[in-house]
């Protein structure tokens, strides 16, 4: 969506994963979906460095909303968990010089059973312009996919109308996947800035995985529509949660930096410990995640439990690009087995070669490879090696 927002993937947190429905403040009073839980978040992200280092929109998705709509027709929060209102909300979360984004649903439901925006589309868009709302995340329980091909777009030529410049998120094509339904990315990229193409995440490496394989067996048909303003949406990140290991956790974040997706944690901020910390503030990798080509990566092999991953990036020398690289052990037996590959049997042809530098060890020496050059890679079980690959020359 061509709206001068999201030129790289959005960056921030998002509540669903590890906060769902939590609406009992009594049993949960720090875990419910509430105005202190986002506040608190905010505070967070200012706090632990994680706004220093990019992350900017909190972002609230379903179980705010009270059950009906105001007399007026307009949409209202749970009075009890948000007796300040959605706007003091905002206007806190700006105060913090963070963005703000709030979750409704296309259909007549939220998937929780909320109020949804049908028949209220061009009332609900101006409303979250009224609040300062700079992020909409649209789901799609409880309507038709078929109408999706017409409904998002016009959900969105209201948000338009406002003259709010608000990230738009479409839940289209995950519906319509779902339903056997070729979703028309060309739609999409015309009229969101990202979208969720497939299952929702859980807390664990299964999850991951089944994320990673389907981006990876879909890549043909996805990935060349990723770019500034559009983005494919993986889902969050789990890190700092109940389900991943440490190796596991640098597993997704360098997955999600090669499939250029948004960066949206879902995790409790004042938990997360120092070494996942680590994962989810490294630079060089946030770098490679918000590369300014936007191009996202694929998988060039899978052979033998091993997964190599490579993403084209920024610097260019010479008409070829430097690239990431991530080498993802699918083997949970015993110790890390050995990788070799030649750079070219991947995809690294340049004459020029590529300095390589391993993001997650930052102080061992960068090797120089060449085309022809074996790599050989030691990887744990259900875990990653991942480099930037600096084409030479262009330093
Ligand atoms: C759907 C979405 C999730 C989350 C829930 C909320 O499942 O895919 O991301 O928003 O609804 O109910």
């Amino acid at each position: 969506l061509d709206n001068g927002l999201a030129l790289t993937p959005p960056m921030g947190w998002l509540a669903w994963e590890r906060y769902r429905c939590i609406v009992d403040c009594e049993t949960y009073p720090n875990d419910c979906v509430s105005e202190q839980l986002f506040r608190r978040t905010a505070d967070l992200l200012v706090s632990e460095g994680y706004a220093d280092v990019g992350y900017e929109y909190i972002i609230i998705d379903d179980c705010w909303l009270a059950h009906e709509r105001g007399s007026d027709g307009r949409l209202q929060p749970d009075p009890q968990r948000f007796p300040s209102g959605i706007k003091a909300l905002a206007d806190y979360i700006h105060s913090l010089g963070l963005k703000f984004g709030i979750y409704e649903d296309f259909g007549n439901y939220t998937c929780a059973g909320y109020p949804g925006v049908v028949g209220h589309m061009k009332t609900d868009a101006q409303t979250f312009a009224d609040w300062e709302v700079d992020y909409v995340k649209l789901d799609g329980c409880y309507s038709e996919p078929e109408d999706m091909d017409t409904g998002y777009p016009e959900f969105g030529s209201y948000l338009n109308e406002t003259g709010r410049p608000m990230i738009y998120s479409c839940s289209w094509p995950v519906y319509q996947e779902f339903a056997g339904i070729e979703p028309n990315f060309t739609a999409l990229k015309q009229y969101c800035n990202l979208w969720r193409n497939y299952v929702d995440i859980d807390d664990s490496w299964e999850e991951v995985e089944i994320i990673m394989d389907y981006f990876a067996e879909k890549q043909d048909s996805i990935a060349e529509h990723a770019g500034p303003g559009h983005w494919n949406d993986p889902d969050m990140l789990i890190i700092g949660n109940y389900g991943l290991s440490y190796d596991q956790s640098k597993v997704q974040m360098a997955i999600w930096a090669i499939l250029a997706a948004p960066l949206l944690m879902s995790t409790a901020l004042r938990d997360v410990k120092p070494e996942y910390k680590d994962i989810l503030q490294n630079k060089a990798i946030l770098a490679i995640n918000q590369d300014e080509l936007g191009i996202q990566g694929r998988r060039v092999n899978n052979t033998g439990l091993i997964d190599i991953w490579t993403r084209p990036i920024s610097p260019e020398f010479d008409g070829e690009y430097s690239y990431a690289v991530a080498f993802v052990s699918r083997r949970i037996d015993g110790y890390p087995y050995l990788k070799s590959v030649t750079l070219a049997e991947i995809g690294l042809t340049s004459a020029c070669g590529y300095e390589f530098q391993d993001l997650y060890s930052p102080n061992t020496q960068p090797q120089i490879l060449g085309p022809d050059s074996v790599l050989t890679v030691r990887i744990n079980p259900s875990g990653v090696v991942f480099y930037r690959a600096t084409i030479v020359g262009a330093r």
